[in-house]
């Protein structure tokens, strides 16, 4: 397959892509309940840790193969192989990228559809004066509802594969351009608002006051899971979007900043719900219901209430729809390099995601039973193996790709940082990263 030749139509259009991606659920549901769960601080901290140690450089690598490679995923990884002199099996890795984006957009798609519902709920001021046991109740019930999350995940994919469909200039670039600023702005209206709340001060030194007693192994564990997940490392889905990075770009700097972003719209997020949660007196450890059920009781009470909860759903979807866009990205382009016109590979992708996905909508009420692995359900599986076990597997393989089989020449061109600068992030890389990967993959399987 020849080279693709679509570019983003600027340096700065590439970053406000790649932090679309990396800016998401991760930052807004996940960030805040896993650190509520792991003690806050000492968690912020090592994970911050990890985002520079390992999160940072094998991002580079992952964009640096498609910046080189410049096809789909796995075309990229199969020429530049056959180039190096390696087998040509290493295509299959972009295969396996493929499918564990396949399988986390299939549960991605569900829960941003929660965030449509929520939405619409509190845009209609149905928050507003109910009792915490009625919000509990209703987030229940509209678990047990089928035909609502299958609408609500059918919708948020449309919206999603229309702009994927629309290709890189005009789909995917003009969403990044307008959304990213726009929720940036959302995000400090919602944390300067939290910090007129009485919950602010206690938020704070939660947030950055580490306490080491709650540095746990799984706290570590859990801290370096998050890094590859938050920056959408490890599933070839950036590599999809260096393939269409400008050359004169510099690529160290492109992730610095993303991931520097990426990292302060969790912050700010974590900002903004801790303050809600603590000036209200409720508990932070309470699991992934956290947003959805913590959220709108706190906000319930506060005057003005029903309007903070609608800007934050809606930054919500904003953020779950151009990472949504990133997930679908490496699937097209790779049917792409199939030879399929895009709109076909965008419906093949359409189709497919949705109908797994309903496995997903499905698990909290019709197949709440059907536990296939592990004694757990679909939504259970996929929502945790592929971030959990195929993103770190596909980042140890992408670094190992990029810091070992890759001809000096090609990589140091890619990463465009001069010799000096590639063998600074190659060091880091062949004996930082990778072995730490390593050591995340192993406790995890264990
Ligand atoms: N980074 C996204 C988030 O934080 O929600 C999730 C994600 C996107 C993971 C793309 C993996 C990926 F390839």
């Amino acid at each position: 397959m020849s080279k693709t030749l679509e570019r983003w139509g600027s340096k700065r259009a590439f970053i406000l892509a790649v932090t679309g991606a990396a800016v998401g659920l991760g930052n807004i549901w996940r960030f805040p309940y896993v650190a509520g769960e792991n003690g806050g601080a000492a968690f912020l901290l090592i994970y911050v840790a990890f985002v520079i140690l390992l999160g940072i450089p094998v991002m580079m690598a992952e964009i640096l193969i498609g910046r080189a490679g410049r096809r789909g995923p796995m075309q990229a990884l199969g020429a530049l192989a056959v180039e190096a002199g390696a087998s040509r099996h290493w295509r299959w890795l972009g295969l396996f990228g493929a499918f564990t984006v396949f399988c986390i957009l299939s549960f991605y798609s569900v829960v941003s559809g929660w965030s449509i519902e929520f939405l619409v709920a509190s845009i209609n001021g149905n928050f507003r004066g109910a009792s915490a046991a009625d919000i509990g109740a209703g987030f229940d019930a509209f678990l047990a509802n089928p035909g609502l999350l299958v609408f609500n995940h059918t919708l948020f994919l449309l919206m999603t594969m229309v702009v994927v469909a629309a290709g890189v200039a005009k789909g995917l670039e003009r969403l990044n351009n307008l959304l990213m600023p726009l929720l940036y702005g959302l995000l400090l209206l919602l944390a300067a608002y939290a910090a007129t709340t009485s919950g602010f001060g206690t938020a704070l030194s939660w947030l950055f006051l580490p306490s080491w007693e709650a540095l746990t192994p799984s706290v570590v564990l859990h801290a370096m899971g998050h890094a590859f997940f938050t920056l959408a490392v490890g599933a070839c889905a950036l590599m999809a979007y260096g393939a269409y990075m400008p050359d004169e770009q510099s690529l160290p700097r492109a992730a610095m900043a993303v991931a520097v972003l990426d990292i302060s719209v969790a912050l700010l997020a974590g900002i903004a719900i801790f303050s809600v949660v603590f000036s209200q007196g409720m508990d932070p450890a309470d699991g992934p219901g956290l947003m959805f059920v913590t959220l709108p009781i706190a906000f319930s009470e506060l005057p003005w209430g029903s309007l903070w909860l609608s800007v934050f759903f809606l930054l919500l979807l904003l953020a779950t729809w151009t990472s949504a866009i990133n997930l679908a990205e490496p699937m097209v382009a790779t049917l792409q390099g199939f030879g399929w016109r895009r709109s076909v590979s965008t419906a093949i992708v359409t189709f497919s995601v949705w109908s797994i996905g309903l496995l997903s909508a499905l698990s909290f009420s019709t197949i709440v039973d059907f536990r296939p692995l592990l004694g757990r359900n679909v939504f259970e599986l996929v929502s945790s193996i592929p971030p959990d076990i195929f993103l770190p597997l596909g980042g140890l393989l992408i670094a190992i790709f990029a810091a070992w089989v890759l001809p000096r020449g090609t990589a140091a061109a890619a990463l465009g940082v001069g010799e000096r600068g590639y063998l600074c992030w190659r060091h880091v890389v062949r004996w930082v990263s990778i072995p730490l990967t390593l050591m995340v993959l192993l406790s995890g399987l264990l």
